[in-house]
């Protein structure tokens, strides 16, 4: 197959010459001796493992990581430009060209609800997995939500106060870029600033911003200011926290994989390198320690077996894909595929669930906005380079300034017939984000954009991973059914009416000139939603945890796969229901949490 190559993955070959010693893709340069522990896939989940089980000089891991280096990848470094990486992964390309591009962007095919349109599905292929891609909120979620995973796991440790030393541990608060002063802007009392991933609030004033705070106040009933939506309670609206430290993206590659930890010398980072299976061990103990991977698509087969353990941390679309390649899933189906089964698991790649989002934007009055940058190659460039020499200006932060969490009226007709699904009463129901700019590709050639996009936080569709053929090497079928469920689509709809009434505060008259929709009733709301409805790019659950009791799900609560041994799950897969959040900060606490519960198991030294 033909492929042009996109601009991201030139520069990404060309990143790979500054890769250090201990960043290898030639097997010769690891140690002959055993790993302890083998890590397949360096995102969040997997980066975190890593860290951690090596802070004991006597543990060795070696973590593998199908993408490159992230080193001198501008494209990643810089947060304004993540939207332009985006733009290179969808908009500029055909269907055919994102198919060739491995792991960036997998295609879903959407119901006949949704037009029978192909929706991208983003994916980072890279050191720091996709959030060196990702538009870096910081959103914890709800305390209610960690409570029902404790409830349905019955294991306490989920709970989000127990959780709260693993949650400190993952955060590095600081400074703005700009160094404004940020009182009233979030809770310090709910922060670490000793931890790892920085995080920081936006250092580039908007155009929106003063308007937004204002309608805070206007319709504070409805809209009322949240000082800080990570405290637990994250009802209200916010200033966004992002995970940027001076202007530049931390990512798991920048923070947990940073140049002093890859000196520890039990750490070995294997890149360029796709596990496609994990093997099994030794029958006579269930165990999976081996991993078989390839270098070549195929052509050359390695193994590696692991003398403690295997964690997989491939995202929630690789994960389940490596488990049923490795004959863990459902007999039946992978039966007819003509796959062995080891291990009969009928849950792996089910439950997948995703937040459905339809960006909407506003017709402003003003030419401040990332819409005037993206459209003019010469002021992007100046812009740039205002980034690459100060660490400054508007490419500081993603094209993101405040986040909403909001439930529905108690008496909304939607109840009637459903129960409520998110986690409790202060738990959101679905999610605004403002943009000062127009977020999807291309960009308007005229116009600049209030970006308000709206998308349920705690949706009910379910879908599935599933595999198309028995070649591990070839793609598996995405099925979100996006915004099939009633509650889906009367949430959606209901925010998109809300957000007018935001837009109706009289701090908007006269900036705004045009709304995005004049669709009014809900069948007219409905060809809105069909045609601009997409993937928030937060998949989880497809290796969900459940009680030890239970008849369903992949992993127990301590993410070990169910029936097996030496194999243990830990990225957004493992979530047993969705978080009223952006996914990597869960994918963070869980992961730091899963680091203690290796180590106590293995005894091994804090
Ligand atoms: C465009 C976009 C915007 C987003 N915005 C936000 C945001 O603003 N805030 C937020 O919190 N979250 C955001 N997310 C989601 C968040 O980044 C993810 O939920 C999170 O990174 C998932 O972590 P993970 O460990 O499950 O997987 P990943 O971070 O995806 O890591 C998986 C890693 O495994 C590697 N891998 C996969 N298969 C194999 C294999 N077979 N062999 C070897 N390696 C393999 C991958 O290359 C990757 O490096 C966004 C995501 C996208 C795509
Ligand atoms: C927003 O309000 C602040 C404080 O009142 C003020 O200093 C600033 O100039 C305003 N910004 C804009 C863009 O109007
Ligand atoms: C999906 O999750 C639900 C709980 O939300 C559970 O009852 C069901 O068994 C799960 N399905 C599978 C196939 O695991
Ligand atoms: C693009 O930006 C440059 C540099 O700021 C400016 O001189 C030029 O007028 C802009 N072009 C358009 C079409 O606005
Ligand atoms: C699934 O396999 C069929 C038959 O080989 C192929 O035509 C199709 O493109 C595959 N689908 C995906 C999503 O790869
Ligand atoms: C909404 O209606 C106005 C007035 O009829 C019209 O000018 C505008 O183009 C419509 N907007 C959209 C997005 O259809």
């Amino acid at each position: 197959m033909f492929i042009r190559l996109s601009p991201f993955l030139i520069l990404l070959s060309v990143a790979t010459s500054y890769v250090a010693a201990v960043v290898t893709d030639k097997l010769g340069d690891l140690p002959k001796r055993p790993f302890d522990f083998v890590v397949v896939g360096a995102g969040a989940g997997g980066s975190v493992i890593a860290n951690r089980l090596t802070e004991d000089p006597e543990i060795s891991v070696l973590l593998i990581e199908a993408g490159g280096s992230n080193e001198g990848v501008l494209d990643s470094a810089c947060p304004g430009l993540s939207k332009v990486i985006e733009r290179k992964r969808s908009g500029e390309l055909s269907p055919e060209q994102r198919l060739g591009l491995e792991f960036y962007m997998y295609l879903c095919h959407s119901s006949s609800a949704l037009n029978d349109r192909i929706l991208p599905v983003a994916r980072g292929f890279i050191l720091g997995g996709t959030t060196s891609i990702n538009q870096m909120a910081y959103t914890r979620g709800s305390s209610e939500d960690y409570d029902r995973w404790a409830r349905i796991t019955e294991d306490e440790g989920w709970k989000w106060d127990n959780l709260q030393p693993f949650i400190r541990r993952n955060e590095h608060f600081t400074t703005p870029a700009d160094h404004h002063n940020t009182a009233g802007q979030f809770d310090p009392r709910v922060h670490n600033f000793d931890g790892m991933v920085s995080v920081s609030l936006a250092g580039f004033p908007g155009v929106i911003d003063n308007r937004t705070i204002a309608t805070t106040r206007e319709l504070k009933d409805e809209f009322p200011f949240n000082l800080d939506m990570n405290s637990g309670f994250q009802l209200g609206i916010g200033w966004v926290q992002g995970m940027i430290g001076e202007g530049t993206r931390s990512s798991a590659a920048t923070s947990y994989l940073a140049s002093k930890f890859l000196k520890r010398k039990n750490l070995h980072v294997l890149i360029n390198t796709r596990v496609l299976r994990v093997l099994e061990t030794d029958s006579r103990e269930s165990s999976f320690r081996t991993v078989e991977f390839t270098q070549d698509a195929g052509k050359t087969m390695h193994t590696i077996t692991a003398s403690k353990e295997v964690v997989l941390s491939g995202g929630s679309i690789m994960t389940p894909h490596i488990l049923m390649h490795s004959g863990i899933g459902d007999t039946a189906e992978l039966k007819a595929l003509g796959i062995k089964t080891v291990h009969h698991l009928p849950s792996v790649g089910k439950n997948l669930t995703e937040q459905p989002i339809v960006r909407n934007h506003w017709l402003i009055d003003s030419t401040q906005t990332l819409d005037t940058i993206a459209r003019n190659a010469t002021l992007l460039a100046e812009v740039t380079k205002e980034w690459e020499a100060h660490k400054m200006g508007p490419l500081v932060d993603p094209p993101l300034s405040f986040i909403g969490w909001l439930r529905l009226p108690k008496d909304a007709a939607i109840f009637k017939k459903v129960p409520d699904p998110a986690a409790g009463p202060k738990t959101s129901h679905y999610e605004l984000i403002f943009a000062n700019g127009a977020l999807v590709h291309p960009a308007a050639a005229t116009g600049n954009f209030f970006g308000v996009s709206t998308s349920v936080s705690s949706p009910t569709s379910r879908g599935s991973i599933t595999l198309n053929s028995s070649n591990p090497l070839a793609y598996p079928l995405i099925n979100f059914n996006l915004l099939s469920s009633d509650f889906d689509r009367f949430t959606i709809r209901e925010a998109i009416r809300i957000t007018r009434k935001f837009m109706a505060a009289r701090t908007w008259d006269g900036f705004v000139l045009a709304p995005p929709t004049n669709a009014t009733t809900d069948d007219e709301l409905d060809v809105y939603i069909n045609q601009n409805a997409a993937t928030e790019n937060h998949p989880v659950g497809t290796a969900a945890m459940s009680s030890k009791r239970a008849d369903y799900g992949v992993l127990d609560p301590d993410l070990t796969v169910k029936g097996l041994t030496g194999l243990r799950v830990v990225d957004a897969s493992i979530f047993p229901r969705y978080p009223a959040a952006h996914t990597s900060v869960p994918v963070y606490i869980v992961a730091e949490r899963a680091a203690d519960l290796i180590k106590e198991k293995w005894r091994v030294r804090y």
